[in-house]
Formats: structure tokens, C-alpha cells, sequence
């Protein structure tokens, strides 16, 4: 029963973004196998056949929040937000935004005092989010390059990557990279779909980084929390 639900709600915006994925970063994909692709693991949902298109440019850059009640159900986005303990005033990069499921509750839980740098790659993600948040002051959309995260030194409480690792041409490097962004109390909160956890828990093993932390109740996604580990 809770393996049927699980099925169901998988949603096909998510299908595409991993479709895309697996032909963008066919490298990625390629040189871990095939177990790397959750199409092998989430069969169509019915949902599948009434998704509504959206254009080619937006392949891939996720979904909005409200604009189809089985991807929020999916995605659960009151319980992942809650569940990521942002405090008001902290400093939040929403890595790979895309259209911004996640950025306006970001931006609502840092208050405004508070500041979410949301990234990405595709200009036309890009430019709907900045339309999008238009009237927050607490929120910068911000272009970067594939390979460079474009986030200050020590500056960031918590960089969240939803959906994005499968991207990164390299995960090594990109979280390597990543670290030098984070306050000395800082985190990287990692979500996807599960079968997309080996792949990066394996890659933040090998940047030096420690699994402190991980969030079992979401209907699809692993949620966990990585820390630079101790040096000895
Ligand atoms: C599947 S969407 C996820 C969007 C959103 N985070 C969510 O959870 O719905 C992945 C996004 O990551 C972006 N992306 C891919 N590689 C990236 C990179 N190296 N740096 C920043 N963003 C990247 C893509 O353009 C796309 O918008």
C-alpha cells in the first residue's frame, strides 16, 4: 500500500527533469550506471498522461507550487521547509531553483532579515523566477555557470540542492566547491528522488563531507543534511 502511494504521486514534471538530465548530463548519468535513473524504479503514473506541456526551454527547471495538486502532494512543500530548521535572519542559496518550488518559502522562513540567493543555469527559469519574486526583497535570482556555484565565502547558514545533483558534471567537485560557501556552523540539505541517494551520499563521502542528519517521511524524496566532516 505505501509502496503504491509512493508510485502514484512520483509526478511527471519530475519524470522530465530526470529525462532531460540523463541527455544533459549524459555523462553523469552514463558513468554511473543505470541504477542512477529513478525511471528505472518510478513505472508512469496515470497523472502522466494529463500533464499539461510547457515549453522546451523550461525542460527540466521543476515545477511552481499550487499549479498541480499530485506534485504537491509529491513534494510536500510545508513539511520540507519545516523540516529543514531555517531560523529568521539566516542566509539560505537555493541551488538550481529552477521556477522556484522552493524559493518563496524560503524567503518566507528567513523573514526579512534574512536572504535567499537563488541559482541557476537556464535563463528562462531565471528570468520567470526574478518576475516571480519581483516583490521580495529578501531574495537575489542569480545566474551561474555549470561548474561554479557564483556563492560567497563563509556566507551561507544552509545551501539547499533539490533536484539539481544529478546535474553536476561532476558531484565531487561541485560539493567540494560548495564548501567554502558555508558559515562555520553551516550546512548542505540534499533532497531527490530516493534512487538518486547512493550516487550523492557516496560523492559527499568523498568531498569530506558527514551525513549528520536525514528526514525518512517525505512520500518520495530522501531529505539529509551534510556537514563538513572533522579533520583529524
Ligand atoms: C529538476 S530542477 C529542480 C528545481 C527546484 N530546485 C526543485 O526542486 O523543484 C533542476 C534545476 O537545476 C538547474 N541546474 C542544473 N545544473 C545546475 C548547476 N550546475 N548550477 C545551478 N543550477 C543548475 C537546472 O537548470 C534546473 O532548473
Amino acid at each position: 500500500m505505501a509502496l503504491f502511494r509512493a508510485q502514484a504521486v512520483v509526478h511527471p514534471l519530475t519524470r522530465w527533469c530526470l529525462c532531460l538530465a540523463m541527455v544533459t548530463a549524459a555523462g553523469a548519468c552514463r558513468s554511473e550506471g543505470k541504477p542512477e535513473s529513478p525511471r528505472a524504479e518510478a513505472p508512469r503514473a496515470p497523472a502522466e498522461a494529463a500533464a499539461p506541456e510547457e515549453p522546451a526551454d523550461l525542460h527540466g527547471t521543476g515545477g511552481v507550487e499550487g499549479v498541480d495538486a499530485a506534485y504537491d502532494q509529491s513534494r510536500q512543500p510545508a513539511r520540507f521547509i519545516a523540516a529543514l530548521g531555517i531560523g529568521p535572519g539566516q542566509r539560505i542559496a537555493d541551488v538550481g531553483a529552477g521556477q522556484g518550488y522552493f524559493t518563496q518559502r524560503l524567503a518566507d522562513a528567513v523573514g526579512p532579515t534574512g536572504r535567499v540567493v537563488a541559482t541557476d543555469i537556464n535563463d528562462e527559469a531565471i528570468r520567470r523566477l526574478r518576475v516571480r519574486v519581483l516583490a521580495r526583497r529578501n531574495v537575489e535570482v542569480r545566474k551561474v555557470e555549470p561548474d561554479a556555484p557564483g556563492l560567497e565565502a563563509g556566507a551561507y547558514d544552509l545551501i539547499l540542492l533539490s533536484e539539481v545533483d544529478h546535474f553536476f558534471s561532476d558531484r565531487v567537485d561541485y560539493l567540494t566547491r560548495l564548501r567554502a560557501a558555508l558559515t562555520p556552523q553551516g550546512r548542505i540539505a540534499v533532497t531527490h528522488l530516493r534512487a538518486m541517494r547512493p550516487p550523492l551520499v557516496a560523492a559527499a563521502q568523498a568531498a569530506g563531507y558527514t551525513v549528520v542528519a536525514e528526514v525518512n517521511d517525505l512520500p518520495d524524496h530522501y531529505l539529509l543534511f551534510l556537514r563538513p566532516s572533522a579533520r583529524p
